[in-house]
């Protein structure tokens, strides 16, 4: 019997005829083992594991599953011959229940008509208490949190049998108490002998589950690692080929005017109208200041950004922009008369227009500016020249010069071209949540010292994180939320991340 459950040889992926996404790669997979794919953003990684699943027919190579030769021709043919996959971003129906989603294409039925729903959510809650991965099955996937539909996703391929996983950067969307979820729900998998394929991008969480690691760059195989035998530097260093060193705040003063004021604001929930997210909250954000907002997700931070650029309409309070109410002004003004920059936290959601080019995301919201319109006549050519200079800054990697379709970008690669709008744009405030989600180590370096650039231009921001270790290296003051209210507020310079934990957690400190 072969030793691997996944032989990749020579495969080698090419789009439209020029884009090389994956370059003569050879990639193993031992039985049973935790296996990390890790890289650059746009390396070639959810390429590789998409002709794995049999979305894309590779240009050239052959696949061997257990030791087999097998034409994994599309992911019915995948599933069959138990390979699954949790993709990078989820693919549920909004409206179905949970159950319904897990079920879909595989319903168990009854006289071959009615699907045996009862028998199937049997079926389902069994495999949720074998691996403890729970959700509420009747809940629609639309009202349901991203860890649970990420649950959910798991569920599905678990649901099939599959007995070969893999995981595109599962963690990337969940908060770090959930992360440390999934790597028990990995452990336990592995310990039911299945094997897993496991990109992510953060060595901590390699180290505590991954055997092995390949590193892809420009879609070619660098080395595979044993764990064991190598250190997180050295992981971090083949994947971006140099040296990485964390970006900090010097802690340059702020200057004396205040950009940002909201004084005892209200707002609903967002996923439930019923209850108010954020009761009577203020904060002032001077020109020249960070300011983080740390807190466990769901606990006004959504609210806190909403409220602010527009997307929430407030119960109660007042929002300043350099002395000017805002509070009921519209998205456009927000933007172009106010100068609120806002990078988001779906960026599918609320970052791209995905169908359209590269270009024309780069001015989506100024596209009235005359800079780029005079009287309705777009001028492309200036288009052009900002979207590229912006795009060539932020190194979005396969951009094509701009003409590239925004779907058809890597993830961590859509995400550094919003973060290169939104802090290249005019402005007097940029409210950031979650900036570096899903982004390479390289990147996020790169990312953090543009924010803390920006702060030295003197623009106020506001950031929003739920990594700790982000907003102790970016913030000048940390307010810490909980349960809608702030609780909390000190100075980041010698701040302990201890402390601010203790504090998240509603704990007096
Ligand atoms: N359908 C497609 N059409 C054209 N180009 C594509 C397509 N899918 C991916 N690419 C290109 O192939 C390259 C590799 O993309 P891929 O999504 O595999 O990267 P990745 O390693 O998963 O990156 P990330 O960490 O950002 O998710 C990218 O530069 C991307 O632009
Ligand atoms: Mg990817």
């Amino acid at each position: 019997m072969s030793q691997y459950a996944v032989e990749m040889e020579n495969i080698s992926m090419i789009f439209n005829k020029t884009i090389v996404a994956n370059k003569d790669i050879n990639f193993k997979v031992k039985k049973n083992e935790i296996h990390a794919l890790v890289g650059e953003n746009g390396a070639g990684k959810s390429t590789l594991m998409s002709i794995l699943f049999g979305i894309y027919e590779p240009t050239t190579g052959s696949i061997k599953i257990n030791n087999k030769l097998e034409a994994i021709s599309n992911p019915i043919k995948a599933s069959k011959l138990g390979i699954g996959m949790v993709h990078q971003h989820f693919k549920l129906v909004d409206i179905f229940p949970l159950w319904k989603n897990i079920a879909l294409g595989a319903e168990e039925l009854i006289a071959k008509t009615i699907v045996n729903s009862k028998k199937i959510k049997e079926e389902i809650t069994a495999i949720m208490k074998k691996y403890n991965l729970n959700v509420d099955l009747d809940q629609s996937a639309g009202n349901a949190s991203v860890g649970a539909q990420q649950r959910t996703e798991i569920l599905k391929i678990l649901y099939r049998d599959a007995d070969i996983l893999v995981f595109d950067e599962p963690t990337a969307v969940l908060t770090p108490q959930e992360i440390d979820g999934l790597l028990e729900v990995m452990k336990e998998l592995q310990a039911a002998g299945k094997t897993i394929i496991f990109i992510t991008h953060k060595m901590a969480e390699i180290w505590k589950v991954a055997n092995s690691a390949t590193v892809i760059r420009k879609g070619t195989v660098i080395d595979t690692f044993e764990i064991s035998k190598t250190t997180p530097e050295k992981l971090a260093e083949a994947m971006v080929g140099r040296k990485i060193v964390e970006v900090k705040n010097e802690y340059k003063p702020t200057l004396t005017e205040t950009v940002l004021k909201m004084k005892n604001v209200s707002v609903r929930k967002s996923n439930n109208h019923k209850i108010l997210g954020l009761k009577n909250f203020s904060l002032e954000i001077k020109a020249g200041e960070v300011v983080a907002i740390a807190g466990v997700e769901g606990n006004g931070q959504q609210e806190i950004v909403n409220a602010i650029t527009g997307l929430s309409k407030i119960e109660k309070g007042q929002i300043l922009v350099s002395d000017e109410d805002v509070s009921k002004s519209s998205i456009y003004d927000r933007y172009n008369k106010f100068k609120i920059r806002h990078i988001p936290e779906d960026r599918h959601k609320h970052g791209l227009v995905l169908d359209s080019t590269l270009l024309e995301n780069m001015v989506l919201q100024d596209i009235s500016n005359s800079k780029f319109n005079k009287m309705g006549i777009l001028n492309f050519a200036a288009i052009q020249t900002y979207g590229q200079k912006i795009l060539l800054k932020f190194d979005v990697r396969n951009a094509q010069s701009g003409f590239a379709i925004s779907r058809q970008l890597s993830g961590g690669n859509q995400q550094k071209a919003i973060v290169g709008r939104e802090l290249t744009a005019e402005s007097q405030l940029i409210v950031i949540f979650q900036p570096t989600r899903g982004l390479d180590v390289g990147s996020i370096e790169f990312i953090h010292s543009q924010i803390l650039n920006a702060k030295n231009e003197g623009k106020a921001i506001l950031l929003i994180s739920y990594e700790l270790s982000e907003v102790m290296s970016l913030a000048d003051r940390i307010v810490v939320v909980n349960s809608g209210e702030m609780v909390g507020e000190i100075e980041a310079k010698g701040a302990k991340k201890e402390d601010i934990g203790r504090m998240m957690l509603g704990k007096e400190s």
